[in-house]
């Protein structure tokens, strides 16, 4: 028997997920973003789930060559553009859209012997400091790129680094999209400004983004989490972590648990073991009292997470014997739900860090439901 691990991908809900973000921008058409192969997902896994989307947006050569291997025709944006000059042909055989965020990506481009114009997104760094064009330099990329016979149609896009404001206390978009939309004053050309947080906190049509970029929201995680919480959003979770019981335990007051011996019983318990550890991609930052389903029933892990077991309450649960099924995150097979979220903020990070994270020993597969 293989180790009791197993992470499921939900077709369904991406296929609900995907909804939302249109149902939010009904106006705009939407990049499936799949970076990260799909945010750990895997891209096969999720495609038939998103096919729905008018595009798919991700940084990797090899990941649109995948996508173009499934039968997608349509739109692929290179979220980062290209990283050497030999990327240009692919672009062309491959018919990739790409972001175009510094001048010597516009270099490439003039040096590229090709008689297929390409596709564009110009991008503005209108106050991320990441990639992009300064605001004043914007115009004049435009301009250079605009004259390029390489080059079809040019769209305008930027990044909001503060569109979940609530949770880091920002002033939101409103700097940012002022200084978008001062720059680009009459240039023509399609505008994408939207990620998950701001397709949801924010009108698509007011944004005049022609284009929204949903990642997060499409697996399952809450952009603005605790604030909000993906039931709030109307999201499902798109992966399932499960596992299963390999050992019980009982304890006495006083007995300790794991290396450490970080918890202590103050009174009698019983603890299970389960078939997870940090080397599976299980933070191992999450503490004594993170949420966890046992036969679908909120309980809590009780000590340190080590490199494959996880160990838990089960005082109250007196049916949880060897087998039964623990969700780690997902949804149980009585239809309770435990997010991403609820996980990832007890190991002080966010349900993106989780997903991606999952090790490549823990099989996935598909519930195409
Ligand atoms: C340029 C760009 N657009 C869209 C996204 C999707 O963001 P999110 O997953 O927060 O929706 C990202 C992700 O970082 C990105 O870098």
């Amino acid at each position: 028997m293989p180790r009791p691990i197993l992470a499921t991908v939900h077709t369904a809900a991406l296929r609900h997920n995907l909804a939302r973000a249109s149902a939010c921008a009904p106006d705009a058409k939407l990049w499936a973003v799949v970076k990260a192969n799909a945010y750990g997902h895997g891209i096969e896994r999720v495609f038939d789930g998103l096919r729905a989307a008018d595009g798919f947006a991700l940084l990797d050569l090899d990941e649109a060559q995948r996508v173009r291997d499934l039968g997608w025709r349509g739109p692929i944006l290179l979220l980062e553009g290209v990283f050497d000059p030999r990327d240009l042909e692919l672009c062309s055989r491959l018919s990739l859209w790409h972001t175009v965020h510094c001048s010597e990506q516009i270099d490439m481009l003039a040096a590229h012997k090709t008689n297929v114009p390409q596709r564009v997104f110009l991008k503005m760094n209108s106050g991320m400091n990441r990639l992009g064009f300064k605001p004043e330099s914007y115009r004049s990329a435009w301009t250079r790129l605009n004259a390029l016979p390489q080059v079809d149609e040019i769209s305008l896009m930027t990044h909001f680094s503060d569109a979940d404001a609530k949770r880091m206390g920002q002033d939101g978009i409103a700097h940012q999209l002022a200084t978008f939309n001062t720059f680009t004053q009459d240039l023509p050309g399609e505008r994408s400004l939207c990620n998950s947080a701001a397709t949801l906190r924010y009108s698509a049509q007011d944004l005049r983004s022609d284009w929204v970029r949903p990642g997060i929201m499409q697996y399952g995680s809450a952009v603005d989490f605790p604030e909000h919480n993906i039931a709030h959003w109307d999201l499902q979770p798109t992966m399932t972590l499960t596992s299963k019981i390999i050992a019980t335990c009982a304890l006495s007051a006083g007995d300790t648990v794991g290396y450490g011996s970080s918890f202590m019983a103050d009174k009698p318990m019983r603890i299970a073991v389960m078939a997870c550890g940090y080397a599976d991609g299980y933070p191992r930052l999450c503490p004594t009292g993170t949420p966890v389903l046992v036969g679908g029933v909120r309980t809590r892990t009780v000590g340190r997470v080590s490199m494959d077991m996880i160990t838990v309450d089960i005082t109250e649960l007196p049916d949880a014997q060897m087998g039964t099924e623990v969700t780690l995150w997902g949804r149980a097979n009585n239809g309770a739900v435990l997010s991403i979220d609820d996980v990832a903020a007890q190991a002080q990070t966010v349900g993106y860090e989780l997903m991606c994270a999952i090790a490549a020993r823990v099989p996935m597969v598909v519930d195409a439901g």
